[in-house]
């Protein structure tokens, strides 16, 4: 079970800790970084303020039958993202199912409290936007105790639905940090930074040497013999076979866009994620590297290590400040205040000093003028020195604070019937403003995709945005015609047996899967099968503007005939907002027809707001048009979820 990348380690969390002479283990299970980077922090304040010897510990490198002889005086931390339906994240499923076993065996207890030498600290990452908020901490906090684990604290939740994750962690914590020096007779003392990383200059290497990473992800592309599988951590360089905007609108992007898979022995089923891995903006690491006195280094070959045997480098080394910047470090997020306050110490004057402490205690204070201001991290060192460089703070500061960059995931628009050696993306390009904020943020990764298209095309403005991707890159690798990617299984699905009916709900970019959905069903009933009813209800603001893809839906129509309907909400065509609830009243009886003919139900798209709708629009539906009271329309939806027949592809 272990992974090919890391064998010939040891798997034995106990062993490990006696050897590095840790007391405190703090295991993640992450799926887009968050947890980890909380685990990571978690870690670094536990020993810098109390003394802890701390690792971080990644789920799927350890095994946990022996758990159960872990020493009285360590603990184990489990900081713990909730995924999609209530799932655990990709690196904790096996620990998740090994818990929640019928049976947990252990391998020497048989005590019905195998776990009464455990002390553990829990906190969960969850989105209150999905049904199963937070259910992994909550599902593994219970077992534990069940098996007589000793919880230091309260078991945390964040929300990252409610936009307070960052919040919750840190009122969770200093309780926590009470209960736990109580617990083990740890005594608060005067933090003082200790590196994670040594960063050593190496003045003597040519950047451009082959040994030096410059983006490469791993030894393989480095080496130019990149190889399968391809996967969360070896991305397929793939050619982007097509490009092409497809909003009539003036003053927003939506691309589409072909990713050639032929070469690579990835494959994908309709409804699959494709996961992009994105470059920042040339814009933004220059902004970067000058905020914090390395512009005129940039280039400079670094050796990078762990000060700790257990600290993992986040990226392959040698490297450069520049490639470190640009390929690897999340530069663009919004702002931790506790990596804020963490700076402080070393601002260039005392008067900066004492500001960003203040930005780091005061959460109104921050929220004003960091989250509300749009502040990326360089915007806001460069605002808070007027431009003086802040060349005190050591780099492994920002490898330890700053996120790794994660790929993104898209929804795949294509069907892999009609077109396997082909992954679609149908992406919106993101520009967010804030009414009153100096910044707009440009989405890192759609940006990165823009750019790739206007250069494929040859576009007279290559660059709209003054962004500067670098896009004929190291080596000439990522070379403007080329995206790294790799490809996500998904549980939303198409019913194996095509007369089924399917209702599909997807305004916006949400449409982006029922495009496969739709191409593979006209396929199908072009190859002579009887293909079901195949209702689709699509939202968007202007007929003239971002109706997508418009003249497909009149193809499609042609191959599934009456099979096929298409439902058109225009939000700002007339007086009045229409949306795509709307059009799902206008038909209740249809959709409740087929919902008694067992028909799919999907939804695809923002789950915040328009997810919740349509879910709760559903319940009314069924229990005005069955004449059931509206708690029974509910339950009647929950049912269909469990078993599947009503399932969400949804983001926020
Ligand atoms: P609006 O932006 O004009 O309000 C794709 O984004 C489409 O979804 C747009 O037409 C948008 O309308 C609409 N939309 C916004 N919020 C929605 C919601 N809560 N439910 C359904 N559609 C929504």
């Amino acid at each position: 079970q272990a992974n090919g990348i890391r064998t010939g380690k040891s798997r034995n969390i106990i062993e490990k800790m006696e050897e590095s002479g840790k007391n405190c283990v703090v295991f993640y299970g992450s799926q887009t970084g968050t947890a980890e980077d909380y685990a990571s922090r978690l870690a670094k304040e536990g020993q810098s303020r109390f003394g802890l010897k701390t690792m971080v510990a990644d789920l799927e490198d350890y095994d946990y039958e022996n758990l159960d002889t872990f020493p009285e005086d360590k603990v184990a931390f489990f900081i713990l993202a909730t995924y999609g339906e209530g799932e655990p994240t990709d690196n904790a499923v096996d620990f998740y199912e090994f818990i929640n076993g019928e049976e947990v065996s252990f391998s020497e207890s048989t005590d019905e409290n195998p776990l009464n030498n455990l002390k553990y600290v829990a906190f969960g990452l969850g989105n209150n936007t999905y049904e199963h908020y937070n259910s992994m901490v909550r599902n593994v906090n219970a077992a534990l105790e069940k098996l007589g684990a000793t919880r230091i604290g309260t078991a945390g939740e964040g929300d990252d639905g409610a936009g307070t994750m960052e919040e919750d962690f840190l009122a969770w914590k200093e309780p926590m940090w009470v209960a736990l020096s109580s617990a083990m007779g740890l005594e608060e003392r005067e933090a003082v930074y200790e590196p994670v990383f040594d960063v050593v200059e190496e003045p003597d290497m040519d950047p451009n040497e082959d040994t030096v990473y410059l983006g490469e992800p791993n030894k393989n592309h480095l080496e130019g013999t990149s190889k399968g599988p391809y996967n969360a951590h070896n991305p397929y360089v793939a050619p982007i076979a097509e490009s092409k905007e497809i909003f009539t609108a003036k003053d927003r992007n939506c691309l589409h866009m072909e990713i050639d898979i032929s070469s690579s022995n990835l494959s994908y089923t309709t409804g699959d994620h494709v996961a992009v891995w994105p470059t920042n903006a040339g814009k933004e690491v220059d902004r970067f590297l000058s905020a914090v006195g390395l512009d005129s280094k940039r280039h400079m070959v670094i050796s990078v290590k762990g000060l700790d045997p257990t600290a993992k480098v986040p990226f392959p080394s040698p490297t450069t400040y520049d490639a470190v910047v640009r390929y690897h470090m999340e530069i663009c997020a919004p702002i931790s205040r506790q990596f804020l306050a963490s700076l402080a110490p070393f601002a260039p004057t005392e008067e900066i000093k004492a500001e960003m402490a203040k930005l780091g205690d005061d959460k109104d204070y921050f929220q004003e003028n960091v989250t509300n201001r749009n502040l990326n991290i360089a915007q806001l060192l460069q605002t808070m020195s007027k431009g003086q460089a802040w060349s005190k703070v050591p780099f492994s500061m920002f490898i330890e604070g700053l996120h790794k960059i994660q790929p993104r995931y898209y929804s795949i628009s294509s069907s892999s019937h009609v077109q396997k050696d082909k992954v679609s993306i149908t992406a919106v390009v993101e520009s967010i403003e804030r009414p009153g904020a100096p910044y707009v943020v440009k989405g890192v990764t759609t940006n990165y995709l823009l750019a790739l298209k206007q250069k494929q095309h040859g576009d007279p403005d290559p660059d709209p945005h003054g962004l500067n991707y670098a896009l004929s890159g190291p080596r000439n690798k990522y070379d403007g015609v080329h995206v790294p990617v790799h490809i996500r299984h998904s549980n939303f699905k198409l019913p194996s047996d095509p007369s089924k009916p399917i209702i599909m709900v997807g305004p916006g970019t949400g449409v982006a899967p029922f495009r496969g959905f739709v191409q593979e069903r006209a396929a199908l009933a072009r190859e002579g099968h009887k293909v079901g009813k195949t209702l689709l209800f699509f939202g968007c603001r202007r007929k003239s503007e971002d109706f997508l893809y418009q003249s497909e839906w009149e193809q499609y129509k042609k191959d599934l005939g009456d099979s096929f309907d298409l439902k058109v909400a225009f939000s700002r065509d007339g007086p009045q907002k229409v949306y795509v609830q709307d059009k799902m009243k206008e038909v209740a009886s249809e959709i409740d027809e087929l919902l008694k003919q067992k028909a799919y139900f999907y939804v695809c798209g923002d789950a915040a707001n328009m997810a919740r709708d349509v879910n709760s629009l559903l319940g009314d539906i069924i229990s005005q048009q069955r004449g059931i009271p509206a708690s029974k329309g509910e339950e009647i939806v929950k049912a269909m979820r469990a078993s599947n027949q009503y399932q969400e592809d949804v983001w926020s």
